[in-house]
């Protein structure tokens, strides 16, 4: 009789134990440095997540949604926080870098695992360029109320957006590689500075437009209804994502196992408390429709309550500051997250390539930085936005997915967290995570289906071939899959975490 296939065999499923066995070369000397503590990666948070959202796209929601855009914040934010307590947990259990792309790896196998690198280009790699776009319609308006003039609009806008070529939108995502391949330790510092100035730029906004707060302003509250909460929470997304990138440090953090989950429901918490402020006093002192109808918002409103233009150039610059920050951070998760699929053989072996020099993916990093710049150039901000948000938001469904199947299939796996009320929590995450789905529209369904029929493809054709893991013993590490008893730990899984690590 044939002997009975392993059930993760098929799948590739690779072992927590391998995965951070794997990433464990720079306990070696080989590879990142340990460098950022908690403070440092909680400010690495709010540098990703805080940026062209609430600076840029605040007027679009609140075009959806009226002065219930705060509702919409709010379910954005719990879409958020259910899916980063199912961060929190994995993060914790499996403290590599790679986010949610390792994750999957280590729950639901490579192809699935494959799929979720793929869908994370358009949360990093074409963010990045969504990103890079809003900080150049920022930097002419800090232009024009610095010096009453701007660059001309071939030179700052896409063609369809009444221009040839977004120039800021390239420059900033230049600098942002430059700084990256300087090395993790000064990136980080300045993406802390950042985040810093950040928040104290929006709460330098609330404090001079609450002076102005009018009531009467939030009486429509819901003018659009439920539909327009809901498309409006889509958008909203928009303004959290990136918090997540927070795990793709996983190998350049201190007691990781502590400080990612840590910092991920610090970050949460700041920015949700400081989105629903701004929103709130906005629109007290310029009203829904007065916001609506204007894209930078917050430094004109600014300039309207203090009758000057000095205070919307403050804004203003804390927004190009802002963004550009957000630029740093997300580009450097494409670039970790590249870094994984490249050791695992599944995308080409320059992305895990690590400078001596500088301990960074140097190739890989100016790859990404001028593939995505392209679409910084040429695409204009709405048509790129939502297939984001709808690619982030299937990740995180799975991401919460994967909590679940850790659980059946490792339920001995030291966890530093655990998801509260399991598995209510994970449930709830992956219906959030499908309602905002709902909410971006038939068109970006459509789009983003091809998009994974793309993904599908290059899995079959390249990654499936060139897996390093399908080449080397998939099958044994699949054992674990079918011999874990409710006990204790797989035996199988103790050889797989004694391994040598790969190394860079
Ligand atoms: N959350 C990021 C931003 O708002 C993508 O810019």
């Amino acid at each position: 009789m044939a002997r009975p296939r392993p059930s993760g065999a098929g799948l590739r499923i690779k072992s927590p134990e391998r995965l951070v066995a794997e990433s464990g070369a720079d306990l070696e000397g080989h590879g990142l440095k340990r460098t950022m503590g908690l403070f440092q990666l909680v400010c690495f948070g709010v540098g990703a997540v805080v940026g062209t959202g609430i600076f840029v796209g605040l007027s679009d929601t609140v075009a959806e949604a009226g002065p219930a855009v705060v509702i919409s914040f709010v379910l954005a934010a719990i879409t958020c926080v259910f899916t980063a307590f199912s961060f929190a947990e994995l993060g914790g259990a499996i403290p590599v870098s790679g986010s949610s792309y390792s994750f999957a790896y280590a729950t639901l196998g490579e192809r699935m695992a494959f799929l979720v690198g793929w869908c994370l280009l358009l949360e990093y790699g074409v963010s990045v360029s969504a990103v890079a776009v809003g900080w150049g319609q920022y930097l002419n308006e800090l232009l024009n109320s610095l010096i009453g003039w701007e660059l001309p609009g071939a030179l700052a806008n896409p063609p369809g957006d009444g221009g040839v070529v977004n120039v800021p939108a390239v420059i900033v995502m230049v600098l942002a590689a430059l700084l990256l391949v300087r090395g993790m330790r000064e990136s980080a510092r300045a993406t802390a500075a950042m985040a810093v100035l950040k928040i104290a730029i929006l709460v330098l906004f609330c404090g001079i437009a609450f002076t102005a707060y009018q009531q009467g302003n939030l009486s429509d509250f819901a003018p659009f209804g439920l539909a327009g909460i809901t498309s409006g929470a889509s958008l909203a997304f928009f303004s959290y994502i990136g918090f997540d990138a927070i795990t793709t440090a996983g190998e350049e953090v201190k007691n990781p196992r502590r400080n990612i989950p840590l910092a991920i429901l610090i970050c949460l918490g700041i920015v949700t408390v400081l989105y629903c402020l701004v929103a709130v006093a906005a629109i007290g002192a310029f009203s829904a429709d007065g916001v609506a109808e204007t894209p930078a918002a917050l430094s004109l409103i600014v300039n309207e309550v203090t009758g000057s233009t000095v205070g919307g150039a403050v804004i203003a610059f804390g927004a190009v500051v802002a963004i550009a920050s957000v630029v740093l951070a997300v580009m450097y998760g494409q670039t970790r997250i590249l870094m994984s699929m490249s050791r695992d053989g599944l995308i080409p072996r320059v992305f895990e390539r690590i400078s001596p020099k500088t301990s960074t993916p140097v190739a890989g990093t100016w790859i990404v930085a001028v593939v995505f710049a392209i679409p910084a150039a040429v695409v204009p901000l709405d048509a790129i936005m939502n297939l984001t948000t709808i690619g982030t938001l299937a990740v995180m469904a799975v991401v919460n997915f994967a909590v679940i199947a850790l659980r059946r299939s490792r339920p001995q796996l030291k966890r530093s967290f655990r998801v509260p009320f399991y598995p209510v929590s994970p449930l709830l995450g992956i219906g959030f995570c499908v309602y905002l789905m709902y909410g971006t529209g038939v068109e970006t369904w459509v789009q983003f289906a091809v998009f994974l029929a793309v993904g599908v493809l290059v899995y079959a054709g390249y990654g499936r071939r060139h897996s390093r893991y399908g080449a080397d013993g998939a099958s044994a590490e699949a054992e674990p899959e079918s011999v874990a008893g409710p006990g204790g730990e797989p035996e199988a899984t103790q050889a797989a975490a004694a391994e040598a690590p790969r190394g860079a």
